[in-house]
């Protein structure tokens, strides 16, 4: 790209506007604010045209543009972000006075504020030197920090580099108020295909965008710095800025430096599409150990991709991708960012094995349970909810229920059972939420009956549900019965199918009563009632018993007591291997109504 002096160069001489363009190449360390060499660059150019010269420098050291003025003024840039008015510009505006005076004039100042720069400077010149240089920084509520001014050379580098990244913050908080007012305008790209796509713009208005455009580039090999191609990144820029996008979100999994380069290009917030799958786990998390688990999961994947506290900062502006409690924890720095993983990896460990003490009681009760379980919006609460009357959060929206919601069921022919709802699958499930989520996934693996709903509306259904199967292999959910339901008869005409699948609509309640038998013949598969008789001389084994599943029937007769209970098959079994044969005076075969 061919760079040019901006400004007034009218009667410039060749040889210095040559001079000028090279500042394009300078690219300033991460610790320097303004080097000195550069600084007496910029009085020897200013004092020879006797007009103001401003550079603008981005937070990565790069000079972004130079422009002459005339002697009273340069044309200042506006470098705001488009649609985020309120975030600072990630660029700081130096500027000479050629007439010796290194103090901030007001206009600096209210450019200052109309531009949002990252910081306003100015370099006094005399004799082409640099004399005092005055820096001023936005604060809280519209306020400018202005420090005294300093002699050229006595520069507080690393303070003034601080003091933008504490502005940001400050200023960045205020802005994600205004942002949680309106809904963030999202651009998307993504590389894989139409469908990926397409749930990716679900997945972002289920985190409260606005989806404003979405681009689809086949291409073979990730770029490295970029992760798209750099022209591809530059249209993508232009793009973005006509749609007057907020936020660009990926298809893809992006490291630290991608983001960081992309945002540079696109000037807009860049996330992918973990970050927005956590996010959106982030507002939706509401048991306590769910939101520890999404704390662990943010924290898990931005401490990979910490690079220097400039970037874990300027994510504080607000909005998508910086929700959660996770995410409030990134001013740490790494160490502290180590230990508090540590310490709820400690927390969910205990929580873990409390929910473990609380199976093993439930599975000695023996209430066998169901677990719905299925593809994000195959309609898995809206079903729980027409089977049990109750009254269980339904959105047209991705992962509407985090938690798992279970109901006290019971068949027609009597037998209880716990219904219970699952978080919904997705295809590319972030790891760090697959591990995260591993205990309430495996509410789904510790389930005696598996219902595996469909959304036979859904073009995609076949691959969703290879999805969830992929998944449920993952978390050894391999053994148990399995019901296949297709969802949401009512929208398709004829209705697709997998064989022996129970075709209904959770919404119109058709084939609901099929599935209610299917399930109480599943559960009768496994669970039977049967009588004991334990004669008095063997009272003790009472007491053994009873514990092992769920007692519908106790009474005491001439022979000992009768205890009808509700047993799974394989611990029948048990018993009467332990106990003998003539413990049990009746015992149902599976499928035999009680
Ligand atoms: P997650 O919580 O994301 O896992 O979703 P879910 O599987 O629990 O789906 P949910 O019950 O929230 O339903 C998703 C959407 O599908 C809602 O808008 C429901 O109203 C709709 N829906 C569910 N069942 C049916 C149905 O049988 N017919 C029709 N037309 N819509 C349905």
């Amino acid at each position: 790209m061919k760079h040019q002096v901006n400004g007034n160069t009218e009667g410039v001489r060749d040889a210095m506007l040559a001079r000028l363009d090279s500042l394009y190449d300078v690219v300033l360390e991460m610790d320097e604010f303004l080097p000195r060499e550069l600084m007496k660059l910029l009085a020897e150019c200013s004092c020879q045209l006797n007009r103001e010269i401003a550079i603008y420098l981005t937070r990565d050291g790069e000079i972004v543009n130079v422009a002459i003025g005339t002697d009273c003024d340069v044309e200042l840039t506006d470098y705001r972000l488009r649609r985020n008015p309120r975030r600072l510009s990630r660029v700081r505006c130096v500027h000479t006075h050629p007439d010796g005076d290194g103090r901030l004039s007001d206009v600096d100042l209210s450019a200052l504020k109309i531009f949002r720069y990252d910081a306003m400077t100015a370099v006094g010149v005399r004799n082409g030197e640099p004399t005092y240089v005055q820096s001023a920084f936005l604060d809280e509520g519209e306020t400018v920090l202005l420090p005294e001014p300093v002699r050229w050379y006595r520069l507080p580098e690393a303070e003034w580099l601080e003091q933008i990244l504490r502005s940001d913050a400050t200023v960045g908080r205020e802005a994600a108020e205004t942002v949680r007012q309106g809904k963030e305008r999202a651009v998307l790209m993504g590389i894989e295909s139409e469908d990926s796509l397409a749930e990716l713009a679900r997945l972002a208005e289920t985190a409260g965008a606005e989806v404003v455009g979405s681009f689809l580039q086949k291409r073979g090999r990730p770029d490295g710095a970029l992760f798209i191609g750099t022209g591809r990144a530059e249209e993508l820029a232009r793009d973005c800025q006509a749609l007057e996008a907020d936020i660009c979100i990926l298809d893809e999994e992006l490291t630290g430096v991608q983001v960081r380069n992309l945002e540079d290009v696109l000037r807009v917030k860049v996330i992918d599409r973990t970050m927005l799958i956590l996010d959106i786990f982030a507002q939706r998390a509401s048991s306590a150990e769910g939101k520890l688990q999404v704390e662990l999961a943010q924290l898990q994947y931005q401490s990979t991709r910490l690079i220097g506290q400039g970037l874990a900062l300027s994510r504080l502006a607000g909005g998508i991708g910086t929700r959660g409690p996770g995410e409030s924890r990134l001013e740490m720095n790494r160490r502290r960012i180590r230990e508090r993983m540590t310490e709820l990896r400690g927390r969910l460990e205990e929580m873990e094995r409390q929910r473990e003490i609380r199976r093993r009681s439930r599975r000695r009760n023996e209430t066998p349970v169901v677990a719905l379980v299925g593809y994000t919006n195959a309609g898995k609460s809206t079903l729980l909810n027409a089977l049990s009357g109750s009254d269980v959060y339904v959105q047209d929206q991705l992962f509407a229920t985090l938690d798992a919601v279970s109901r006290r069921m019971t068949t027609p022919e009597n037998t209880e059972y716990l219904l219970t709802d699952t978080v919904g699958f997705i295809r590319k499930l972030p790891h760090t939420l697959i591990s995260a989520f591993r205990s309430t996934l495996e509410e789904a693996s510790m389930a005696d009956v598996l219902v595996i709903v469909s959304d036979g509306a859904s073009p995609e259904m076949q691959q969703q549900h290879d999805t969830v199967e992929e998944v449920l292999s993952e978390l050894g959910a391999t053994e148990q019965t399995r019901i296949e339901v297709i969802n949401k008869c009512d929208l398709t005409d004829p209705a697709p199918s997998f064989p022996g699948a129970v075709l209904i609509s959770a919404r119109t309640g058709e084939g609901l009563d099929e599935l209610r038998s299917r399930i109480a013949e599943a559960l009768q598969a496994t669970h039977t009632p049967v009588t004991f008789l334990i004669p008095f001389s063997r009272y003790g084994l009472l007491g053994e018993i009873r514990p092992q599943g769920r007692v519908i029937r106790e009474c005491h007769t001439e022979e000992g007591t009768e205890l009808t209970m509700m047993m799974a098959l394989e611990d029948t079994e048990r018993l009467i291997r332990k106990y003998g044969a003539g413990i049990v005076c009746r015992k149902e075969e599976p499928g035999e109504k009680a």
